[in-house]
């Protein structure tokens, strides 16, 4: 990534966390690719996409990490936390496991925002070799208010197995001060909006 002169300051950090098979990465390849795959394997460690639009005119860049859910991988995952400023928790509708995990994945978002507290105060810019920290952040959006979080209840498409009400992903989302929708990344219902909504946010 080049260091242009203020061509960083709208490329921010976003992560996707939830359990495992609750339908992350094909939210992210609907919304980057319009892309969804019916047999996606399980992601391994992270993966991440940068997505562009426009905004007020201006050009703004999300870099969006898609973290995996299984548990093998929690310890790796964690430390992609750092520097993020907007955060989607995913939750599968028809599972009420993956809903109850919620409380969770918003306490181990909290503990990585600590550690990029630290890491800011250090000026410890670089991650193994990547280089996105410095580009995903700046030093006022590491207060709890900043940052842009969003509930999401995936797999609406499956509504007649569902398992987790509207009403308590919603009462959940205000309690925590969140953001609230329910998508589809196989029919893309609300995937661009919910996306969106999150980046023009931290905006
Ligand atoms: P990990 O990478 O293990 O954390 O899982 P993930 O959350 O990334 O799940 P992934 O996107 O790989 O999807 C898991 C399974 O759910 C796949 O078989 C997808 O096809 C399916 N899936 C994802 N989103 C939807 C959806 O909106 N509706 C339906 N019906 N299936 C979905
Ligand atoms: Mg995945």
């Amino acid at each position: 990534m080049e260091e242009e002169e203020g061509g960083e300051e709208y490329l921010f950090k976003v992560v996707i966390i939830g359990d495992s098979a609750v339908g992350k990465s094909n939210l992210l390849s609907r919304y980057a690719r319009n892309e969804f795959n019916m047999n996606s394997k399980a992601t391994i460690g992270v993966e991440f996409q940068t997505q562009s639009m426009e905004i007020d005119g201006k050009e703004v860049k999300a870099q969006i990490w898609d973290t995996a859910g299984q548990e093998r991988f929690r310890a790796v995952t964690s430390a992609y936390y750092r520097g993020a400023i907007g955060a989607f928790i995913v939750y599968d509708i028809t599972r009420r496991t993956t809903f109850d995990s919620v409380a969770r994945w918003l306490g181990e978002l909290n503990n990585g925002k600590l550690t990029t507290d630290r890491v800011v105060f250090n000026r410890s810019w670089d991650y193994k070799g990547l280089e996105w920290t410095r580009h995903g952040i700046s030093e006022q959006a590491h207060s709890d208010t900043t940052i842009a979080r969003m509930l999401v209840g995936n797999k609406l498409d499956l509504e007649n197995i569902r398992a987790v009400s509207v009403e308590e992903g919603k009462s959940l989302a205000e309690e925590e001060g969140m953001f609230f929708m329910e998508t589809s990344a196989l029919d893309s219902t609300n995937v661009r909006t919910a996306f969106e909504m999150v980046i023009k946010d931290i905006y």
